[in-house]
C-alpha cells in the first residue's frame, strides 16, 4: 500500500553536507521525496516533536541537539513507506545498524544519528502535520 512517512535529516547530517548523499539512499530505495524544507527547528518545535521522550534522561540533550543547526524535514511516499524507511535508516544506535543503512554509513553515535523516521502510520500523520500543510506535499 502506498503510504507516507515523515523524515528529518538531523543537524549532524546537515553540518557535514550529507543531505544529497542521504537523499540518494532514500531515492535508491524507491521512496519518493514528495515534500522537503530546510528549517532551523525552534526549541518549542523540538520539545513538542519529542514530547514522548520528555521523561527520558537524554531529552534535554536531544532537544539541544535538534536545535543546534538546520535540519531538513521531509515527507517520503512509497509502498510501506514507514517500514521501508525504518529498514534503510538502520538501528537507532549506529553500532547496531546493518551494513548499507543510513545510520551505519553516516551516523556518529546514538544521539547524533543523522536521521529520524516515523515509527507508525499514526505517528507519521501527526509528525507530517506538525511541519507541512497538505498543499505543500506534491505526490
Ligand atoms: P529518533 O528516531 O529521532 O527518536 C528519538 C531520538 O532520541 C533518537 O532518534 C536518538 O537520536 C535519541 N536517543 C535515543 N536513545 C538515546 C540515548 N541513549 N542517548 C541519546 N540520545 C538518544
Amino acid at each position: 500500500m502506498t503510504e507516507r512517512t515523515f523524515s528529518i535529516l538531523k543537524p549532524d547530517a546537515t553540518e557535514r553536507n550529507l543531505t544529497g548523499k542521504i537523499n540518494a539512499v532514500i531515492e535508491d530505495a524507491g521512496l519518493r521525496i514528495v515534500a522537503q524544507r530546510r528549517i532551523r527547528m525552534t526549541e518549542a518545535q523540538a520539545k513538542t516533536f519529542y514530547e514522548v521522550h520528555k521523561d527520558r534522561p537524554f531529552y534535554g540533550e536531544l532537544v539541544g541537539q535538534m536545535t543546534s543547526a538546520p535540519v531538513v524535514v521531509q515527507v517520503l511516499e512509497g509502498e510501506n513507506a514507514v517500514a521501508k524507511y525504518r529498514e534503510i535508516m538502520g538501528a537507532t544506535n549506529p553500532e547496531q545498524a546493518a551494513e548499507g543503512t543510513i545510520r551505519k554509513l553516516f551516523a556518529k553515535n546514538v544521539g547524533e544519528n543523522s536521521v529520524h523516521g516515523s515509527d507508525s502510520q499514526d505517528n507519521a500523520k501527526l509528525e507530517i502535520a506538525q511541519f507541512f500543510t497538505e498543499d505543500q506535499i506534491v505526490g
